[in-house]
């Protein structure tokens, strides 16, 4: 007879088991003030302890550390430090900010590696400051994040009322109930061209993991204005390229794609990937921050949509921020978790989860590709199975 005949398995037992009992008891030590200073100053404990500190101010303070770092972008501080340096005087006349609060956000700013001091009270880029300017895409990230705050003011009201009304989720005009339905061409061109601009460093980190040289053609489903596909266009000068995305969106493709010179290998098609059939040709389809804007029941018809057309040798490729154990992966849980919330829709879900998904909308040959960076992107790809 199994084990779970005698138990139901689904409920915590009623006496707390003797690791849970051993943690309660450490949690009440270090909860303790004298314990805390014990700890601080043994030299073997001391490291340790300072982290645990730092962490804690760290998310205590990550509010106004994200609003220096939106003030700089606002005031262009970056582009204006771009060719040199300049002194704290000088970035106050340019910002139109009075000499005292350039005097308080520049030290703040070097705080978080933004900028540096060069010397005679001069300010130069840090290295962060440098990618900052050289990347449109974080600029355009940095201040999208203004929306988003808004939102999460009141964290418990939203947690509590995940349905109130939010900017993020009118901004994402796809998401939740609508399913891409009426998207108009202003909703259109405000969402994609933040995800152009911010398309880079994921294409980067996906085209790294998986080289597309050994298809012949890819499908990027969902792919706004085919910056991932520019990218891998690029890379691949054989490769032949098609997009399906909502009408307006695969519009816009169009005419970006033809101006950056790609008109006689680009197809762009028009439609809705729940309802509407999907082009069955290419020999990879892709799935770039796609999959994690939608609720479980959304995300399984769209893999299945796309498993009706799949061709059995297709290679289906999803690229997104996945859950995991890593620092990494568990960061960018914790702040989709919150996006999603913001935005009534979507999850970051682990490998597993995405497996799952895959597998019940009947795809098979599931294997994750691993990225550098996975705040960008983690990887999985898989194939249809003969049989649904
Ligand atoms: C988060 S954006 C990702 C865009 C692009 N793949 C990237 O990474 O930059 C999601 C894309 O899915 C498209 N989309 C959302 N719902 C759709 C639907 N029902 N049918 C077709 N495309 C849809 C949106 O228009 C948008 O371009």
């Amino acid at each position: 007879m199994a084990v779970s005949d005698f138990m139901d398995l689904s409920r915590p037992p009623a006496r707390p088991g003797l690791l849970q009992r051993l943690r309660t008891l450490r949690n009440r030590l270090v909860a303790d003030a004298g314990f805390q200073r014990r700890v601080a100053r043994f030299p073997l404990t001391r490291g340790f302890a300072r982290k645990q500190s730092e962490a804690l101010f760290r998310a205590t303070t990550g509010f106004v550390q994200s609003q220096i770092l939106f003030a700089c972008v606002e005031i262009n501080l970056f582009a204006m430090l771009a060719d040199g340096a300049l002194s704290t005087e000088d970035i106050a006349a340019r910002a139109s900010l009075p000499l005292r609060s350039a005097q308080r956000l520049l030290p703040a700013a070097r705080a978080l590696g933004l900028v540096r001091n060069s010397g005679h009270g001069m300010w130069m880029l840090a290295d962060t400051g440098a990618v900052i300017h050289g990347n449109e895409g974080i600029r355009a990230m940095i201040r999208h994040h203004a929306m988003l705050y808004r939102d999460l003011a009141d964290p418990v009201a939203l947690l509590r009322d995940p349905q109130r009304q939010t900017e993020t989720a009118d901004y994402w005009a796809y998401a939740g109930e609508r399913m891409g339905r009426d998207v108009s061409g202003a909703d259109a061109e405000t969402y994609s061209a933040l995800m152009r601009s911010s398309q880079d460093l994921v294409a980067t980190e996906v085209l790294d993991a998986y080289p597309l040289e050994r298809h012949e053609a890819v499908l990027d489903i969902g792919g706004g204005e085919g910056a991932f596909l520019a990218a891998a266009g690029k890379r691949h000068p054989a490769l032949s390229l098609s997009l399906f995305d909502l009408p307006p969106v695969a519009e816009r493709a169009r005419l970006i794609m033809k101006g950056a010179g790609f008109d006689g290998r680009f197809t762009a098609h028009g439609g809705n990937f729940f309802t509407d059939d999907i082009p069955g040709d290419a020999d990879c389809i892709t799935l770039v921050r796609v999959l994690c804007d939608h609720d479980d029941a959304a995300a399984s018809a769209l893999l299945r949509n796309i498993r009706r057309s799949l061709s059995p040798s297709a290679t289906l490729l999803i690229a997104e921020p996945m859950d995991g154990p890593k620092p990494g992966e568990s960061a960018a849980a914790a702040y989709f978790a919150f996006y999603f919330l913001a935005m009534q829709s979507g999850a970051c879900r682990s490998p597993q989860e995405i497996t799952a998904l895959l597998a019940g909308a009947g795809f098979g040959s599931i294997k994750r590709v691993r990225t550098r960076n996975p705040l960008f992107a983690s990887v999985i790809t898989a194939k249809a199975v003969n049989e649904l």
